[in-house]
């Protein structure tokens, strides 16, 4: 009660479509836009497949599932959280949608998952937001994945993925993660190379739909595809010379031979290897492009916008120079980022705002080559 007498209503929220009350339950708005672009591509997906099923493994207050249900027109979705605490908050929030398109459970994901393959009960999307690595569920998660449909992963270990915690990477993704100055795009290919080799094991794959980093948080969503797409060509390691800031993707059959010649053909130095990692595309062009035209009818304009950045950075390689690099290494000013895409572009590379990084530039120049335009812009 509050002192006038009156009954205290919690406060409530607002996203996209969606009001609810978080109560105790864990929510951050900075994570919208990680909810904004799984809402659009599973709004494709009912486009495309004309049905729309969700399971959201864990939900924490339902703002998920509500805005599943709302905004992707889900026919139904299940929202999972282990927390029984949260149950009245969850039930609430909800109770804005039809009661026959939601169920509500609080069980582990991994029960759940379990649960979903011995009935057959396969899911479009199943969304997995955890807390640390996705480890414990992707293999599970993968269980309750309709072939062709749509697995969300959630990776918060900054540490393990940026290469400060070698040891607690090998343990999550099976790769050895060093440190090296594209940390964020590191994060998220290892995220897709975990799943990828869990899919492979059982003879299926995984292509990357889209992939968001936000810092310390990388989301990928994939597509369960019926052959395993992992492959020497697509599954690799990075490697980085500390010495010169050159970059290099290593396939398993040169590892005992990478070398770095600082580009001046000096003797080499050995580069630090990370991996392995996902080498491939980071995003699906067309599901980006078809995301993208419904984020513009909506008016999403931001959202809009981070999705054309993403479609720029799909031919690149797979890392990125930050522009302090750049300017630390090359001794000068940090430079102005769209004039060095201009200057690279100008001098026939190809060149873009990595998406995990808007103070970077992803090309294939050089180091040396993109530290020497820079000089000169
Ligand atoms: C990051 S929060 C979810 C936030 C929510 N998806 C959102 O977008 O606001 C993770 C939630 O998963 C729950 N959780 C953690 N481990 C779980 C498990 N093994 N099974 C089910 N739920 C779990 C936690 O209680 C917490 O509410
Ligand atoms: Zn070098």
């Amino acid at each position: 009660m509050t002192p006038t007498g009156a009954l205290s209503v919690p406060s409530q929220r607002h996203e996209g479509k969606a009001t609810f009350a978080v109560g105790d339950a864990f929510y951050r708005p900075q994570s919208a836009i990680a909810r904004d672009l799984a809402v659009l591509a599973a709004a494709v997906y009912r486009q495309r497949h004309g049905r729309l099923r969700v399971l959201d493994a864990m939900t924490g207050c339902g703002v998920r599932p509500l805005r599943y249900g709302l905004e992707a027109e889900a026919e139904f979705v299940w929202a999972n959280e282990g927390n029984p605490d949260l149950s009245a908050v969850l039930g609430q929030n909800l109770a804005t949608l039809p009661a026959h398109i939601y169920r509500i459970t609080h069980q582990d994901a991994n029960q759940v998952f379990f649960t979903c393959y011995q009935q057959r009960d396969f899911y479009d999307l199943v969304d997995i937001d955890n807390f640390g690595g996705p480890s414990p569920y992707t293999a599970n998660g993968l269980w309750a994945t309709r072939l062709g449909g749509l697995l969300y992963l959630t990776s918060t270990d900054g540490r393990a993925t940026s290469g400060h915690d070698p040891e607690r990477s090998l343990r999550t993704y099976g790769a050895w993660a060093r440190s090296h100055p594209a940390a964020h795009e590191q994060g998220l290919r290892l995220l897709i190379g975990h799943a990828a080799q869990i899919a492979a094991a059982r003879g299926l794959g995984i292509e990357p739909v889209f992939a968001l980093s936000t810092g310390q948080v990388h989301r990928v969503m994939v597509r369960l595809v019926p052959k395993p797409t992992l492959t020497d060509a697509t599954y690799g390691f990075i490697a980085y010379c500390h010495h010169c800031g050159q970059f290099q993707t290593v396939d398993w059959r040169h590892l005992g031979r990478v070398s770095c010649r600082h580009g001046l053909g000096e003797p080499s130095d050995a580069p630090v290897l990370s991996g392995p990692l996902w080498l491939g595309p980071l995003h699906d062009e067309a599901m980006l492009t078809a995301m993208q035209i419904l984020a513009i009818s909506w008016n999403w304009c931001s959202q809009a916008k981070l999705l054309g950045m993403m479609a720029q950075e799909i031919d690149l390689p797979p890392y990125y120079y930050p522009l302090g690099e750049i300017g630390r290494r090359g001794q000068m000013d940090i430079p102005n980022r769209d004039q060095l895409i201009t200057a690279l572009q100008g001098q026939g590379y190809r060149a873009a705002v990595p998406s995990m990084d808007w103070q970077g530039v992803k090309t294939d120049a050089t180091f040396g080559d993109c530290v020497a335009i820079a000089k000169v812009i």
